[in-house]
C-alpha cells in the first residue's frame, strides 16, 4: 500500500492509499474539509488554489494545487490558506494589509492571493506585480492588493512561516517516507533504477512539474494507469554554469532556470518572466517543457537559436541530437520507447542573443508566436554566422534556415534584412488559429526581424510602454 507522509498546516498527516491522480485541490476540500482553498478555473490560470509547498530541502514555493498532484507532496510542507494566521488566530500581516487597504470584495480570490503574498512576504520578495499575475481577481482590482502588498512588506515574518522546514526535519526521521514503487506509481530517488524502471514500462506517464499533465486529468479527464514522478530525482535536476557552456537537468524548473540564465541573456530572462505565472514557473521543467513537443513551448525556439543539444537516455544507453532534430512533427518527436530526456547542453557564448514573445496578453499567456536571433556580426559589419528559430510557425519549434541563409555572408544592413525577410514564406506556412491568423504571424515574423536589428542598433522597443 502506498502511503504519502507531509505537513499540513504544521501538522503531520499520513494518507495511505491515494490516488496517484488526486490533486491536492480536491485533497484539502473535500478529505480535510479546507475549502479555503478555492477552485476557479482548475487549469492553473486564476491562483485561486495556490497553497505554500516547502520541499525537504527547504525551497518554499507558491504552487497551484490544482494542478499538483498528491505524491507531489510526499515529504514536504504544505500550507493552505487556512495555516497562514498565526496558529492563535493573529492574522498574518498581509492579512492585516489586504483588509485595512481593502484588497477584498467578493474573496473568492482572496485566499489565493494571501497565500502567494504571505510566500513572497516570507522570501523578502517585492516585485509584486510579477509575483501576483497569476492570481486573478475580477471584482477588487488590482491597485489595492498590490498596496496590501506593499503596506505588509516591512513587517516581521511570523515565525510560523519559517517553522516548515525544521518540523520536516522530525516528519522524515519520525516516519522514514520512502515512497517506493507499486502497482500504480512509482516515485524514484535514482536515475538509474528509474532509468531500468522506465526501460521495462515504457507506456508509463512520465510527470515532472505536472503542468501539462495536470490538464490531461483535469480537464481531459484522462486515466493515467502507470505513473511514474519524476520530482525526487536529484540527478536530473543539475545545472552547471562553466565558462564555454552551459547543462540543464531536464527537472530544473522555468523559474531557476531564469534566475540562473537572467543576467548572462537578459533577453532569455525577460521572455522567462513572461512564462506561464510565478506558479508555473515554479512548477514547470525545462525537460517538460521540451518532451511535450508542444510548437508553442516558449523554451524550444530559444535553446534551437543557441544550439543546444539534447541528452536522451534508454535504460544505459544514451545518445546526443541537435534540439531542433528531436522535432519531427506535429506530435512525433526523436524519443524512443523508454527514453527520457536527461539534460539539456549548450555553447554559452550567445552576445547577441534575442527573443521575442508575441502573446494576446503580456502575463500569462501562451505564444502566439515566439522568435529568437542569435546572430554573428564581425567587425566590418558582416554576419558571420547565425541560428533564427520561431515557435508558433510550424507544427514544430523550427529554424528559419531559409532567413538564415540570406543573412549569413552579407552585410549587417537594413536591405539585407528587408530581403532576408522575404525567405520567411520559404521556412514557414503558419496556420491560423485562435491566437493568431497565417497572414498576422507572417507579417510578424518579418517584423520581429526588424526589430532584432534596430535591437542590435541600440534601439530597443519596450512593449509594455503603450504609445498613442
Ligand atoms: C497556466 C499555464 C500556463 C502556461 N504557460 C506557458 C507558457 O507561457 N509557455 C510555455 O512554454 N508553456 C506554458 N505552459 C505549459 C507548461 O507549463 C509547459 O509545457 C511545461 O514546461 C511543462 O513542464 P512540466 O514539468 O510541468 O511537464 P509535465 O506536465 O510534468 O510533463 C509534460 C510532458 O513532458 C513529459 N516529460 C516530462 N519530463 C520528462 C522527461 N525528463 N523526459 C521525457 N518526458 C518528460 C511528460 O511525460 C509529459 O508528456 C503553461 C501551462 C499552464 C497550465
Ligand atoms: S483553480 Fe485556477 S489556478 Fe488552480
Ligand atoms: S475579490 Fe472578487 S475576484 Fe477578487
Amino acid at each position: 500500500m502506498t502511503k504519502i507522509a507531509f505537513l499540513l498546516n504544521g501538522t503531520p498527516v499520513n494518507v495511505d492509499d491515494v490516488a496517484p491522480t488526486q490533486t491536492v485541490l480536491d485533497y484539502l476540500r473535500d478529505f480535510e474539509k479546507l475549502c479555503g482553498t478555492k477552485e476557479g478555473c482548475n487549469e492553473g490560470d486564476c491562483g485561486a488554489c495556490t497553497v505554500m509547498v516547502t520541499d525537504p530541502t527547504g525551497q518554499v514555493r507558491a504552487l497551484n494545487a490544482c494542478l499538483l498532484f498528491m505524491p507531489q507532496i510526499d515529504g514536504c510542507a504544505v500550507r493552505s490558506v487556512e495555516g497562514i494566521a498565526h496558529p492563535d488566530g493573529t492574522p498574518h500581516p498581509v492579512q492585516s494589509a489586504m483588509i485595512s487597504r481593502h484588497g477584498s470584495q467578493c474573496g473568492f480570490c482572496t485566499p489565493g492571493f494571501v497565500v502567494s503574498m504571505a510566500v513572497a512576504h516570507a522570501q523578502g520578495a517585492q516585485d509584486h506585480d510579477q509575483i501576483l499575475a497569476g492570481n486573478l481577481c475580477r471584482c477588487t482590482g488590482y491597485a489595492p492588493i498590490i498596496r496590501a502588498a506593499v503596506a505588509a512588506q516591512s513587517a516581521p515574518v511570523p515565525p510560523h512561516m519559517h517553522a516548515d522546514h525544521g518540523l520536516l526535519a522530525q516528519l522524515h526521521t519520525e516516519k522514514a517516507v520512502e515512497a517506493a514503487e507499486d502497482q500504480r506509481y512509482y516515485h524514484p530517488t535514482s536515475l538509474d533504477d528509474f532509468a531500468n524502471w522506465y526501460f521495462e514500462n515504457p507506456k508509463a506517464t512520465l510527470i515532472a512539474g505536472a503542468t501539462d499533465v495536470g490538464l490531461w486529468v483535469t480537464k481531459g479527464l484522462r486515466d493515467l494507469p502507470k505513473i511514474a514522478f519524476l520530482g525526487k530525482l536529484k540527478a536530473l535536476q543539475s545545472l552547471e554554469i562553466a565558462d564555454d557552456h552551459i547543462s540543464v537537468g531536464a527537472g530544473v524548473t522555468i523559474a531557476q532556470l531564469k534566475d540562473a540564465i537572467g543576467d548572462i541573456y537578459p533577453s532569455f530572462g525577460q521572455l522567462l518572466s513572461r512564462y506561464g505565472s510565478h506558479q508555473v514557473r515554479q512548477a514547470a521543467t525545462l525537460g517538460g517543457n521540451i518532451a511535450n513537443g508542444s510548437p508553442i513551448g516558449d523554451a524550444p525556439p530559444v535553446l534551437i537559436a543557441l544550439g543546444a543539444r539534447l541528452h536522451l537516455r534508454q535504460g544505459k544507453r544514451r545518445r546526443v541530437l541537435n534540439l531542433e532534430d528531436y522535432f519531427l512533427e506535429y506530435g512525433r518527436q526523436d524519443r524512443l520507447v523508454g527514453e527520457f530526456v536527461e539534460k539539456i547542453t549548450w555553447p554559452r557564448a550567445a552576445q547577441n542573443l534575442r527573443c521575442y514573445k508575441v502573446s494576446k496578453r503580456r502575463d500569462q499567456d501562451i505564444s502566439a508566436l515566439c522568435g529568437a536571433f542569435n546572430l554573428e556580426v564581425n567587425a566590418q559589419g558582416l554576419v558571420t554566422a547565425g541560428r533564427i528559430a520561431f515557435g508558433g510557425m510550424s507544427g514544430t519549434p523550427k529554424r528559419a534556415r531559409f532567413v538564415e541563409t540570406a543573412l549569413v555572408g552579407h552585410p549587417w544592413t537594413a536591405q539585407t534584412i528587408e530581403k532576408a525577410a522575404q525567405a520567411f514564406t520559404q521556412d514557414f506556412t503558419p496556420l491560423s488559429d485562435l491566437r493568431a491568423s497565417s497572414a498576422y504571424r507572417e507579417t510578424t515574423a518579418h517584423n520581429l526581424l526588424v526589430r532584432y536589428f534596430n535591437d542590435l542598433a541600440g534601439k530597443s522597443i519596450d512593449i509594455s510602454e503603450v504609445t498613442l
